[in-house]
């Protein structure tokens, strides 16, 4: 009898969460899911809810239909100087007592260049100001600053490590389940009563670059 109503609970809460998936994904632009390791929330935020810079000008970004992904549409770079790639989420529609990184899900392209320059990331606490400089990084009032390149390690060349300490600087994975890259943009612990608008980014604005492929902002629990 225990082990009967205990299967009932688990089909109740996939149902939901797989309708409330359907619901968030197609009005908000973002997918709801719940971890499979802590059981708490985490969420991916469509490109097209992502903040990117020049984004909606056709000559420097464009969406690129997807039959692969969890959304139907990634932004595609075609070329830019300043990258400048924002996501937004709010502490209340996380897990209280927990600890989260923010991804950037992205594919490079055959077209790839200027994307093996190191970029700044960081996720914080957002201030309300003027959207002025990259730095959109100055209205980010907490949280560290991290330098990372796109590109994956094993396919830069020998000027950037010398150029960089190596060590310092990040790089993307390449070992997600659906085989795009990822990379850590930060993480934040998230208490519960706390409601913050919680801001990541990813911004370089030093030289030209072109072709990636951007699927959204994941937002999950940090594993321990
Ligand atoms: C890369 O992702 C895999 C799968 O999620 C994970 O097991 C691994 O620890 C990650 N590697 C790094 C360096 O974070």
């Amino acid at each position: 009898m225990d082990i009967h109503i205990v299967i009932v609970k688990v089909d109740l809460l996939g149902l939901a969460a797989l309708c409330y998936l359907h619901v968030l994904a197609r009005t908000g632009g973002y997918i709801f899911s719940l971890d499979k390791w802590s059981g708490k929330k985490c969420y991916m935020i469509a490109a097209k809810r992502l903040r990117i810079a020049w984004g909606d000008t056709p000559n420097y970004w464009t969406r690129k239909s997807l039959l692969e992904s969890r959304f139907k549409e990634a932004a595609k770079l075609h070329f830019v100087c300043w990258l400048e790639i924002r996501g937004r989420i709010e502490t209340h529609m996380l897990s209280p007592s927990t600890t989260y990184k923010a991804y950037l899900v992205y594919k490079l392209t055959k077209r790839t260049y200027g994307l093996d320059w190191p970029a700044v990331v960081k996720v914080g606490a957002r201030a309300y100001g003027f959207d002025y400089e990259c730095p959109g990084l100055k209205e980010i009032t907490t949280g560290i600053k991290h330098t990372a390149i796109l590109v994956p390690q094993r396919k830069i060349q020998g000027h950037l490590a010398r150029h960089h300490e190596i060590n310092e600087v990040r790089f993307p994975n390449e070992s997600r389940a659906d085989g795009w890259l990822e990379m850590e943009l930060g993480e934040f612990h998230c208490q519960g009563d706390e409601d913050v608008k919680l801001e990541m980014i990813c911004c370089e604005t030093s030289m030209g670059k072109s072709g990636l492929l951007v699927q959204g902002i994941e937002v999950r629990p940090k594993r321990i």
